[in-house]
């Protein structure tokens, strides 16, 4: 293998180094070419381009392999299943944690659980039917308001602070939006609950009747924040690195993560796939027209919850979540019908030359819109459990750059396709 890449170009030959990661993924080290060449890389969509060395995720796409810090995710699924709070930890410092390190944060994420009153105020004034992720961006980037002191991390003791404050707090806002979306009164935060029981609880619970939790339905929503908790340079942890980049606080980068993952080609894919199923279940669409749909060229339709940008191969995350559901229903005795409609679906496509040819398989949005239904979250939660689950991977990343030594404000180059010089005409000649 050479060690550096050759380019011809205007009749200069240029040596541009070739990077290696732990894996052995090789890329090439662009960052001199504009210097020695006066050409950028044009890259729509950095479908090719690696926008930074990272240690906490290893996606193998298509060999269908997610590893966190080394660990494959298959292992955080098998009983006793381990808890998010672990991978939490995991992820944002490196290593699993020791008894007593997860024994500190979980005493840190119940002291930080209740919010600021002027911020559990603000529910108030926002519509009820305002979208929970309109809410929760907005409420990340209010924490800031309160917790001033946090906006300059600059010692590993109050970035741990701010790190509890974010993971502990991000369900009290995401539950509370729910009631305040239903007209219910807030159910305030159980310091003896654990993490995701604690959500359920704030998001069920009535006033003076305790929501019962059973292990079922605790141990899947566990499973569903562990799935989603870093999947290296997506669309949302990129934004957040890019906003990080100029230096952005922790609470601001997070929020702007939260907008970028509504988008219905993101996170907002699992509120697309049920909205989908139950059109089909309803009658007012067939699986095989949604097939025909996501092929015709003329038609915007795309068939949500398949396709991946890395994955050309199965999606390990909708492996497993595609058996939790099964094992759920099964175990709490329900019958899903939008289940085996999924199925039908994925035969479907799984079978057809056009999601065949492009190698389109189910991504981890296909079947974790079912889970979540299983358990009782409502559709307009469904991208706010994704937040929940993805904002360790948010930290981790914002953490890791911001670590980094010479790290650099990230600022693209464009290709100029628009007017040559042209002159400013005054009102009256136009
Ligand atoms: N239905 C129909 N056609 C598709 C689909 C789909 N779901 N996904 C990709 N294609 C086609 C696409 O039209 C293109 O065809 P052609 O080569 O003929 O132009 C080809 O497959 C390659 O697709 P692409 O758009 O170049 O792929 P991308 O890497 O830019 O986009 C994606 C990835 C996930 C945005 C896309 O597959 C998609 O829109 N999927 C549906 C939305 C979805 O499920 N999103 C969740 C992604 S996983 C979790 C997450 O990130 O939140």
């Amino acid at each position: 293998m050479t060690d550096n890449a050759v380019l011809m170009v205007d009749g200069q030959t240029i040596e541009l180094p070739i990077v290696e990661g732990a894996e052995g993924e090789r890329s090439i080290d662009i960052t001199a070419l504009r210097a020695q060449t006066g050409l950028t890389s044009y890259d729509p969509g950095l479908v090719n381009t690696s926008i930074c060395k990272s240690a906490i995720t290893y996606i193998d796409g298509d060999k269908g392999v997610l590893r966190y810090r080394g660990i494959p995710v298959e292992q955080f699924t098998v009983q006793p299943q381990p808890n998010f709070v672990e991978v939490v930890w995991l992820l944002i410092f490196g290593n699993l944690p020791s008894r007593e390190e997860l024994k500190i944060f979980r005493d840190m994420l119940t002291s930080h659980e209740l919010l600021h009153e002027d911020v559990k105020d603000q529910f108030q004034h926002i519509p009820a039917d305002a979208p929970p992720m309109a809410i929760l961006s907005a409420t990340l980037n209010h924490l800031a308001c309160v917790y001033r002191k946090y906006l300059v991390v600059d010692d590993p003791e109050r970035l741990l602070e701010v790190i509890a404050s974010l993971i502990s707090q991000v369900r009290t806002i995401a539950a509370f939006s729910y009631r305040r979306s239903k007209g219910l009164p807030f159910i305030y935060p159980n310091p003896n609950l654990r993490y995701c029981a604690n959500f359920l609880h704030m998001m069920f619970s009535s006033p003076y009747q305790q929501y019962i939790i059973s292990p079922e339905v605790e141990d899947a929503l566990n499973l569903i924040f562990i799935l989603h908790a870093d999947h290296e340079q997506n669309c949302s942890t990129t934004t957040v690195r890019a906003v990080g980049s100029a230096r952005a606080n922790l609470f601001a980068s997070c929020a702007a993560g939260v907008s970028a993952l509504w988008g219905p080609l993101h996170g907002g894919a699992n509120v697309e796939v049920v909205e989908m199923l139950e059109r089909i279940h309803k009658g007012g669409l067939s699986p095989a027209q949604c097939i025909r749909d996501a092929r015709d060229k003329n038609n915007p339709f795309r068939l949500s919850g398949f396709g991946h940008r890395i994955y050309r191969n199965f999606d390990p995350r909708a492996k497993i979540l595609k058996q939790a559901c099964d094992r759920v229903l099964q175990i709490t005795g329900q019958r899903d019908p939008l289940l085996d409609i999924a199925f039908e679906l994925e035969e479907l496509a799984l079978n057809d030359d056009y999601f065949i040819e492009r190698k389109l398989y189910p991504n981890v949005d296909f079947y974790s819109g079912i889970l979540l239904r299983t358990i009782g979250i409502p559709t307009n939660m469904f991208t706010v459990c994704f937040a929940i689950g993805r904002l360790p991977g948010w930290i981790a990343h914002w953490k890791e750059q911001n670590e980094e030594q010479g790290g650099r404000i990230i600022r693209p180059r464009q290709v100029y396709v628009g007017n040559n010089l042209s002159s400013y005409v005054p009102m009256e000649d136009r």
